[in-house]
């Protein structure tokens, strides 16, 4: 379907005017984020807050994450906030960090799925943090792509996805980071992680001296699903860049098209080019990419994590 999308970049006060205008009016619009591009609509009003469902297709059980411009929005959505969760946003924030709090009364049922926490972020993009300072409420904001497909680095990857569906996406460049934020909740004692990203359980042990604990009991995070993160080729994963050369010379002798990807010598560029990666491979009509396992240390627990997932979806 053709895109029928305005691509802003924010430069002009008059696109970040037109940006608060579209929010408030109730549509959905494509913001740039440290992590990845997000779907987002104003916190305040439910009917934007469903249209971000209908558009990604995805089930309302799975909560949404608040964005706030500053940690000073905090306590507007939050309660009972641990003394854990103050450190965290002190050290952390703005930045891919989000954090489950208990929601105060001025939260849309239709944010948290019906429960009683609410997930919060303050995003570190100077393009969103001007939009959402202009618009001084929140917004709320899940990948902006499809339920279970690969998350979009770029604003040419919301348009590929959702630029048919959307009026405004706003062009903030290819995300820094590239993976989503590390979830922590903060309603346990002690916090767990609850999905990884670039902030990890060592960096909050090291800088806040807070230990973090693996999410435990019932899935915690609705939406942390054993497929993720699907693109339409077959992901495998191998150990090292010889077992992913003999791995490529089978699936090629059984006819597939074969892609490989060893990444792990620079980890960061790893996370940031991942998610184009298994685009771009859909793209060229690739088979079957086979990709090198990040080491276990710093965001390759997160890179790992999304490529498990990927490479489940095909099972
Ligand atoms: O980096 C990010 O966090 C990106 C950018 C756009 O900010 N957003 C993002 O949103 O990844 P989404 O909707 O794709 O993932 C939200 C995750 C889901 O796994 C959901 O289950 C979890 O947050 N979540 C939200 N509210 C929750 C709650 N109250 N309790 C537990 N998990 C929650
Ligand atoms: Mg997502």
């Amino acid at each position: 379907m053709p895109n029928k999308a305005r691509i802003l970049d924010g430069n002009l006060e008059s696109e970040i005017d037109d940006c608060v205008n579209a929010l408030r009016a109730g549509s959905v619009i494509g913001i740039p984020t440290e992590t990845v591009y997000g779907l987002a609509a104003i916190a305040s009003n439910s009917s934007a807050v469903r249209a971000i469902y209908a558009i990604k297709e995805r089930p309302s059980s799975h909560p949404l994450i608040l964005h706030i411009a500053e940690t000073s929005m905090l306590d507007d959505w939050a309660t009972n906030i641990s003394s854990e969760a103050r450190a965290l946003c002190k050290q952390f924030w703005p930045g891919p960090l989000t954090l489950i709090l208990h929601k105060s009364d001025k939260v849309l049922s239709e944010v948290t799925g019906g429960r009683d926490t609410v997930a919060i972020r303050c995003p570190n993009h100077s393009v969103t943090t001007k939009l959402l300072k202009k618009l001084n409420n929140a917004i709320v904001a899940p990948s902006a792509n499809k339920f279970g497909k690969v998350s979009p680095t770029t604003a040419q990857h919301v348009v590929n996805d959702l630029g048919s569906e959307i009026s405004i996406i706003l062009d903030g460049g290819d995300c820094s980071i590239g993976l989503e934020s590390t979830i922590i909740d903060c309603t346990t004692t002690p916090p767990q992680l609850l999905r990884t990203g670039a902030i990890t359980s060592e960096e909050i042990l090291r800088e806040c001296n807070i230990t973090v604990v693996a999410a435990s009991g019932e899935s915690r995070a609705p939406g942390m699903l054993e497929k993720h993160y699907a693109p339409m080729c077959r992901v495998v994963l191998v150990g090292s860049s010889q077992a992913g050369l003999v791995e490529a010379q089978r699936y090629v002798a059984d006819g597939f098209k074969v892609r490989l990807l060893d990444l792990t010598e620079d980890l960061d560029k790893f996370a940031r080019l991942l998610y184009s990666s298994l685009r771009t491979a859909d793209k060229d009509e690739i088979n079957v990419v086979i990709v090198v396992r990040a080491p276990m240390s710093g965001i390759g627990f997160a890179i790992n994590e999304r490529l498990e997932k990927a490479a489940n979806s095909f099972l």
